[in-house]
C-alpha cells in the first residue's frame, strides 16, 4: 500500500476536494433555451459515481448571446437556477464540490455545435445572435464582423458575471470559474492579437487585462468571501505576436490581488488570422504552464489537457506542479477513473472513492480476484 498524493485532499477557502482529480468543464451541446437537461444530469452522474473530487459545469452563458451554441448552458435567469440546482445536488450527495464555469463566447458565440461543423451560423437563421467583441474583427476568415463593443456595453457585460455569480450560488455551486480562455471574451480582450481598442480597455497589457479584473472584481463581491473563485487562462496564444507564459503570470498575479484563488491552465482559441487554429497536443502538454504559474505567481493551478493515466496524475501532484489535475475526454472514456487510478496506485481502501453502492461489491471482488492472483 502507498498513500498517493492524488488522493489527499485539498483545501481552498471554505471548500475541501477529497482528492485532486476534477472533472474539467465540458460543454455537452444539449441545453434547450440554456435550461439543463436530463443529459446533463445523466453526464454528471457518470462522475459523480466514479470517484472524482471535484467538478466543474461547462460554459454557461452569463448572458443569451455569451453562449458559444444555441444548445449551450445559461444562467442569465432566475428560472435557469432549478436546472442546474439538480447537477449540484447529484454532487453534493456524495460529498464532491462542484463549481460552474461562468462565461461569455465574444466573437466565438453563434456558432454550430461540434459535430455540425463549430462554425458560425448563418446570420440570416432566426437561432442566430449578433456577436461581440473588443473590436470588430472577425474571429477568423469567413466569421461575421462582431460588434465593437461600446465602454457601457462593457459594464453590462460585467454586471451579468455578478447577477450570474449570484446565481450559481443559489443553485448550490461551491465554487465559480471565470471563463478567460479559448478566445472567448474575456480571452480577446488580454490578447493583443484580438484588441484593436484605442481606449482604457485597449493597448497596455494593464488596459488589455481591464476587463479580467473588472468580471473578477464583481464575482468575487457577488460570492462569499470563502468561496473558492478559479480563473481558466488560455497561458499561451500559440501564435506570433499573441500571449505568451510571462503575460500569464502576470495576469495570475493580478488576478491573485483581486482574490483568485486558483489558476485552471489551459492554452490556445485565440484563432485570429496569425494564429494557429490548432494547439499541437502531446500527453500532459499544459502542465509545464500550471507549474510555472503556480511557482512564479505564488498561486493554487490546476493543469489539464491529455492527462489519461493515474501515474502521469499523481506525479503533476507528487511534483508540486499543480494542485489539481482536470480531465475532459479521459473521463468522457473511463468515468470510474478516480476509482480506477486509486487501485492502480494502491491506494489502501481504494472503494473509499466510490458511493458505498458500488464500493462495497467492488471491494469484495477485489479481494476475491486478489486469491487467484489477479487484480
Ligand atoms: C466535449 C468537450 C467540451 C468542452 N467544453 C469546454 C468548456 O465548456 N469550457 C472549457 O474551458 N473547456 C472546454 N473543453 C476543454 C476541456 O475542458 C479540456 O481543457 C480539454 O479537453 C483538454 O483536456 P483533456 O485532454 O483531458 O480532454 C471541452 C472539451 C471537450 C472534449
Amino acid at each position: 500500500m502507498t498513500s498517493p498524493m492524488l488522493f489527499t485532499p485539498f483545501t481552498l477557502g471554505n471548500v475541501t476536494f477529497p482528492n485532486r482529480v476534477v472533472v474539467s468543464p465540458m460543454c455537452q451541446y444539449e441545453a434547450v433555451d440554456g435550461y439543463v437537461q436530463d443529459w446533463h444530469r445523466a453526464h454528471h452522474a457518470r462522475f459523480a459515481l466514479g470517484g472524482v473530487g471535484g467538478a466543474v459545469v461547462e460554459a454557461t452563458g452569463v448572458t443569451a448571446e455569451g453562449r458559444i451554441t444555441p444548445s449551450c448552458l445559461g444562467i442569465w435567469d432566475d428560472s435557469q437556477i432549478d436546472g442546474l440546482a439538480t447537477i449540484t445536488a447529484l454532487y453534493r450527495k456524495y460529498g464532491i464540490p462542484t463549481g460552474i464555469q461562468l462565461g461569455h463566447s465574444g466573437r466565438k458565440g453563434s456558432s454550430a455545435s461540434p459535430w455540425d461543423g463549430a462554425g458560425p451560423l448563418d446570420p440570416s437563421s432566426p437561432e442566430a445572435w449578433q456577436t461581440v467583441a473588443p473590436g470588430a474583427v472577425p474571429h477568423s476568415e469567413g466569421w461575421p464582423a462582431p460588434h465593437a463593443l461600446e465602454a457601457d456595453e462593457i459594464g453590462e457585460i460585467v454586471d451579468a458575471f455578478a447577477a450570474a455569480a449570484k446565481r450559481a450560488v443559489a443553485a448550490g455551486f461551491d465554487f465559480v470559474e471565470i471563463h478567460g480562455a479559448h478566445g472567448y471574451l474575456i480571452h480577446t480582450f488580454i490578447s493583443p492579437l484580438s484588441n484593436t481598442r484605442t481606449d482604457s480597455y485597449g493597448g497596455s497589457f494593464e488596459n488589455r487585462i481591464r476587463l479580467a479584473l473588472e468580471v473578477t472584481e464583481a464575482v468575487r463581491a457577488a460570492i462569499p468571501a470563502d468561496m473558492p473563485l478559479f480563473y481558466r487562462a488560455s497561458a499561451v496564444d500559440h501564435a506570433e505576436g499573441g500571449l505568451d507564459i510571462g503575460d500569464t503570470v502576470r495576469l495570475a498575479k493580478a488576478l491573485k490581488e483581486k482574490r483568485v484563488d486558483l489558476i485552471d491552465c489551459s492554452a490556445g482559441g485565440i484563432n485570429g488570422p496569425v494564429a494557429r487554429t490548432r494547439i499541437p497536443q502531446t500527453p500532459g502538454h499544459q502542465i509545464p504552464y500550471a507549474d510555472e504559474i503556480r511557482r512564479d505567481a505564488d498561486i493554487a493551478t490546476m493543469a489539464v489537457g491529455l492527462i489519461t493515466d493515474a501515474a502521469q496524475a499523481e506525479a503533476v501532484i507528487a511534483e508540486g506542479k499543480a494542485d489539481l489535475v482536470a480531465l475532459g475526454r479521459e473521463l468522457l472514456s473511463d468515468p470510474a477513473f478516480g476509482y480506477h487510478a486509486a487501485v492502480q496506485l494502491g491506494l489502501a481502501d481504494p472503494e473509499s472513492v466510490l458511493p458505498k453502492n458500488y464500493g462495497f461489491y467492488l471491494s469484495r471482488r477485489r479481494e476475491a480476484l486478489a486469491r487467484h492472483g489477479k487484480s
